[in-house]
């Protein structure tokens, strides 16, 4: 599958986060004009009957243009780049017929989705070549944006930078969600951020030793779209435009922001709706993680995304993605006050556990185990209704982007502070900067499952691969 994969546990080369290469340029010099149309990811037709939607996707290569005028071999749902935006409707049933057609083992993982450990398309869920896998379940998540991509051992950076990633939006019926603007691709807007690294030829890179060769360039994309030089352009036929972003990079953090200074109304972060919409000036988004924001145009707005790394090369760049440009003349009502009531965890009674993310020499580790095989990784056990405070510890120098799958957490505090504003919300992915430590609160409802397990591990994909990762697994007693 593209071009054979590299042996896991390459390791963490430049533990220190060496500038091999420093990121520079970007787009920010040149004028906001809207030089190419924003490509917006089709919307995946299921078919329903009975409250069961049925959706059909198959992972295959095909090529596309990761660099301006360069031929990539790339990979896909249903197309050869990327994949559509599935919606899903709180409380009802999905089913999906998901073929692979890669050439390789793969799985898809609903990341965010509050599903059994069973259908969550962890690496128990790997299915090979030729083979349709069919997960159902019912969607117990409310309104918020999910997304899909592959997670099988070993494979998931080569197989996500190649562009197996689509989004998924989560509906439901709440007042919040009617006073919101929800029209896909009008004013509902999705947008999904990539820095890759990729060689003159066009092959992607994804892991230690792809990104350590020397002439790479690190092409920023959005919406599949490269936008190293180029500001896409919208046309925004509402005043009021929602923007629900991802940050589907391996590795690289998203800041995203206007180019004017002015403020974006934040209304989600990566599991719905915040109390409240929040004004903000930018939103840092580790790799994994999403952010739903409004705006309400009079003139046009540039947005920018500030892509840093501390992992490997260092430095940074800024890049115009997207030029909004309004031609509305409706006035929209206020938002809502409230968007969500979100009651914070009294931790006091809650077990508490410390999850170590760990370096020695070539590998990467959670509480000293290195993740690369099922049997090698370590396991954390726990039960239904359980409530747990964790303190998520970074004996590395490294950035890391922590994820759990199944519930969604707070944070209590973050490098000993204790959160404000947007971190008040629910999270399953956030930021463990090098040397510093969360704690985060959940609760383990729903599910149980003596032989499948979650996953949580670290979002840069490469430090996944080799060996970040460790097993969840939820017992009714
Ligand atoms: Cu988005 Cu376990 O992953
Ligand atoms: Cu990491």
């Amino acid at each position: 599958f593209l071009g054979g994969m590299a042996g896991v546990g390459l390791g963490a080369v430049g533990a220190a986060g060496a500038a091999f290469s420093l990121l520079t340029g970007g787009n920010n010099n040149k004028a906001a004009a809207a030089d190419g149309t924003l490509t917006i990811p089709d919307l995946l037709e299921g078919t329903t009957s009975d409250s069961t939607t049925t959706y059909t996707l198959t992972a295959q290569t095909g090529t596309s243009e990761v660099i301006s005028g360069v031929t990539s071999t790339t990979a896909g749902y249903n197309q050869s780049f990327l994949g559509p935006t599935m919606k899903w409707t709180s409380g009802d049933t999905v089913l999906l017929n998901i073929t692979n057609s890669l050439g390789d083992d793969t799985t898809v993982h609903f990341h965010g989705a509050h599903i059994p450990a069973k259908m969550d398309g962890g690496p128990q869920n790997a299915f090979a070549d030729g083979v349709t896998w069919s997960p159902t379940f019912e969607v117990k998540d409310e309104a918020k944006t999910l997304w899909y991509h592959p997670h099988a051992l070993g494979t998931t950076a080569e197989q996500v930078v190649h562009g197996l990633a689509g989004m998924i939006i989560v509906e439901d019926d709440s007042d919040t969600s009617a006073a919101l603007p929800s029209e896909y691709g009008v004013d509902d807007i999705p947008i999904i951020l990539q820095c890759l690294a990729s060689d003159s030829s066009g092959d992607i890179k994804y892991d230690v030793t792809g990104y350590l060769s020397s002439g790479l360039s690190y092409p920023v994309l959005c919406n599949g779209t490269n936008v190293d030089s180029t500001t896409l352009g919208f046309t925004a036929t509402k005043t009021r435009t929602r923007f629900r972003v991802l940050n589907a990079s391996p590795a690289d953090i998203m800041t995203v922001q206007r180019s004017d200074g002015g403020t974006l109304t934040q209304i989600a972060t990566d599991q719905g709706y915040l109390t409240e919409a929040t004004e903000v000036t930018t939103i840092r988004l580790v790799a994994g993680a999403r952010a739903e924001f409004v705006l309400d145009l009079k003139d046009a707005v540039t947005l920018q995304a500030v892509v840093t790394t501390g992992w490997i090369r260092g430095g940074s760049g800024t890049y115009d993605f997207l030029t909004v440009t309004p031609d509305a003349s409706d006035t929209p009502d206020d938002l809502p006050s409230t968007l969500n009531t979100i009651t914070r965890y009294d931790t006091s009674d809650f077990t508490a556990r410390t999850i170590t993310l760990g370096q020695s020499g070539q590998n990467m580790m959670i509480n000293g185990s290195v993740g690369t095989s099922m049997s090698s990784m370590a396991m954390i056990s726990t039960t239904l209704d359980a409530e747990e405070v964790w303190t998520i510890s970074n004996g590395t120098q490294l950035e890391h982007s922590f994820h759990l799958h199944d519930v969604p957490f707070q944070l209590i505090e973050i490098n000993g502070e204790e959160p404000t504003g947007v971190d008040l919300g629910w999270f399953d992915t956030f930021e463990v900067v090098g040397g510093g430590s969360i704690k985060i609160a959940m609760k383990f409802t729903d599910f149980t499952d003596d032989t499948y397990m979650y996953m949580l591990h670290c979002h840069l994909l490469q430090h996944e691969d080799e060996g970040m990762m460790a097993a969840l697994m939820v017992t009714d007693s």
